[in-house]
């Protein structure tokens, strides 16, 4: 296993649509195993395979951040079949550091997809779940967090983010 390097806002890889998963071996396993560690390491709750720069329908989840270890969701191909409600939370990303602002989720969802083997799965989720399985199927979409706030606060936030970069590199 190996932690990879997190793409980071503007970089073009993250508005690209990614490709749907049809290969189940040796090379998907291990780009999952690195993802896994990867995400652990930053640490954060979720991350998708273009974020290490592999334009492919992948993302692993685990919204206890490590603590239990059966809480780990590895999802390909993952697609939102159903939701419900709507709601307004904090939301942060590994590819923009230091950044976050309400964005608004559906509350309820249910996705299906394959597991890392290939095999057809179905979750239903809620609360924290739910939005960072939306985050991540946005991030397979070319589409981050920062697309779903309103014009005048994308703006805000493309000046701001531009002068603290200035300032720290
Ligand atoms: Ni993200």
């Amino acid at each position: 296993m190996a932690i990879r390097e997190i793409k980071k806002y503007p970089d073009e890889i993250l508005k690209k649509k990614t490709e749907a998963v049809d290969d189940f071996g040796d090379d998907l396993q291990k780009l999952i195993d690195d993802m896994v560690e990867t995400m652990y390491a930053a640490p954060g709750v979720g991350l998708a395979a273009n974020q290490v720069g592999v334009p492919k329908r992948l993302t692993v989840i685990d919204v206890s951040v490590g603590n239990e270890e059966t809480s780990l969701i590895v999802l390909c191909n993952p697609e939102i079949i159903c939701h419900e409600g709507e709601e307004a939370n904090e939301e942060g990303c590994l590819s923009i550091p230091e950044y976050t602002t309400m964005v608004k989720r559906f509350g309820k969802v249910t996705v299906k997809g394959h597991d890392r083997h290939g095999k057809e799965v179905e979750l239903e989720a809620d609360g924290l779940l739910a939005r960072a399985l939306q985050h991540e199927i946005d991030h397979l979409n070319g589409i981050l967090f920062v697309d779903r706030i309103g014009r005048i606060k994308k703006e805000f936030f493309k000046k701001r983010y531009k002068r603290e970069k200035a300032v720290s590199s």
